[in-house]
């Protein structure tokens, strides 16, 4: 894109003030605003707008009812498992993995997936990660192609990290990086911000930015090529996550869902988990997922007949989609969640201020978002301590340290079924290729005392 193209773009749009500083700027800075600008899409500045003037599309949750979400055991747990081991047998499973995020709650400065979990060795998030999918692989003999969706920010980070542990295992030709979208801030009118004379503001477009991303980079039709049909979505902050667990790829196909949800018991009334509701639109019963911040105390507190929270099931952001469903939705636009932020700014004068108050929006999607879509969604309870700890803030709750007590736990707890009993203050650590669950864990003859 040229001056003259980017001028025309912009004066269309009504931003031709991001070119206000053009002629102060070096030749190297002009050409970095080009390419930011050329990066920019007219329609979407059109949709930020709009939603500028619409307001956060937030669902009315007085009116949503806590989902049937269903628990396995025996004859159908069984079922399920079996069903999803014929998946995974049959290379039609894929992992897709969201680490496109910040981890600035964790005053973590690079990728949250380098962050070392690991109790003994120091491993990194993404090391846990892709060696269940190693594990799994091996265990069913077909490929689990692996999609790790990065930012701007932290892909060649994230690309470097894989590069430098070998792939953790994997083979590369299953690992397939892309980058989620930018979106430009703006000013409560609808103009584009600028945070340097030749630089505008942008910002990652939120986990929801995996759907067009995934088209843009070529992945969906990767997955299509190869054939699979249940893709198993994860967050990178979570090690405890049963990655391509065949009980829920069995459960969502057996269910023919287009999204299935793991969902879990929360452990206090106001746990920081998304809740998904059921609604009645128009007649239809229809799901959507409310955030904990748009829950009142009320529903938060309510009890149900049996006692316990009405709102029980939280989401740790563990779905399964359909890999057709997926494809469906990235043809179609995405809600926008507005966040009201202190945005650097340059005045008149060209000089950048760092504001006092919020000035100015970011625009975010998030995945969930598509669960009113699903002609069919289902929900699947889980324990907690077993899959769930992410790692989110430096201390206390949910922080590295609950994060390696919650693994060594679920280890200690396999070593335990195998006859092994371990001292509660020696750590331990096991590399899921070695165990990913306590079957493996048996089979590799560590309760014979193997010497
Ligand atoms: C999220 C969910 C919440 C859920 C909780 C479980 C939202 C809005 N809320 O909360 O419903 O109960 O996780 O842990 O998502 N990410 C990107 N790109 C972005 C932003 C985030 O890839 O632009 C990724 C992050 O790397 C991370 C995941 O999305 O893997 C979640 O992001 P985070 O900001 O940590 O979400 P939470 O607010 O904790």
């Amino acid at each position: 894109m040229n001056y003259a193209e980017a001028e025309k773009m912009l004066k269309k749009c009504g931003q031709e003030h991001v070119l206000a500083y053009w002629k102060k700027l070096n030749k190297k800075e002009q050409a970095a605003l080009l390419e930011q600008i050329a990066k920019i899409e007219p329609k979407n500045l059109a949709y930020c707008q709009q939603a500028l003037k619409a307001g956060a599309d937030v669902p009315d949750s007085s009116k949503g009812k806590a989902p049937k979400v269903a628990v396995l055991k025996g004859k159908k747990l069984a079922e399920a498992v079996a069903a999803g081991e014929k998946e995974l047998k049959a290379g039609k499973v894929a992992a897709l993995l969201v680490a496109g995020g910040q981890g600035s709650r964790l005053g973590y400065e690079g990728p949250k997936g380098c962050y070392s979990i690991g109790p003994i060795t120091g491993a990194p998030l993404f090391y846990f990660h892709a060696r269940k999918i190693l594990a799994r692989t091996i265990r069913y003999g077909a490929s689990i192609p692996f999609y790790v969706m990065t930012s701007e920010a932290n892909n060649e980070a994230t690309v470097k990290c894989f590069e430098e542990n070998d792939y953790f295992g994997l083979n590369p030709d299953d690992v397939f990086f892309f980058t989620q979208g930018m979106w430009p801030g703006m000013t409560k009118d609808g103009k584009i911000i600028l945070d340097q004379p030749g630089r505008v503001f942008m910002s990652p477009d939120g986990h929801g930015g995996l759907l067009a991303a995934l088209k843009r980079s070529g992945a969906l039709a990767d997955m299509k090529k190869r054939g699979i049909k249940s893709v198993f979505f994860f967050q990178v902050d979570n090690p405890l996550v049963e990655i391509a667990d065949p009980a829920f790829i069995g459960y969502h196909v057996l269910n023919k869902s287009e999204y299935s949800l793991k969902l879990c018991a929360k452990r206090d009334p106001y746990e920081k988990v998304g809740m998904p509701m059921e609604f009645t639109v128009k007649g239809r019963k229809q799901y959507r997922m409310v955030e904990y911040t748009e829950m009142t105390k009320e529903q938060c507190e309510r009890k149900g007949k049996d006692g316990n929270l009405y709102f029980l099931y939280g989401s740790p952001a563990i779905h399964v989609f359909d890999r057709a469903f997926l494809d469906r939705e990235a043809s179609r636009p995405m809600p926008l969640h507005l966040a009201f932020k202190k945005i650097p700014y340059v005045d008149e004068k060209g000089k950048v201020v760092k504001p006092a108050e919020p000035n100015g929006y970011k625009f975010e999607k998030f995945i969930f978002d598509i669960l009113p879509n699903a002609k069919t969604a289902s929900f699947l309870a889980f324990d907690q301590k077993e899959e769930f700890s992410p790692v989110k803030n430096a201390e206390g709750n949910d922080s590295p340290a609950t994060c390696k007590a919650d693994m060594q736990a679920k280890w200690r707890k396999w070593l335990a079924a195998v006859g092994v009993t371990v001292a509660s203050d020696l750590p331990i650590e096991i590399d899921p290729a070695y165990a990913v669950d306590a079957i493996d864990l048996a089979a590799t003859g560590i309760a014979l005392g193997a010497e």
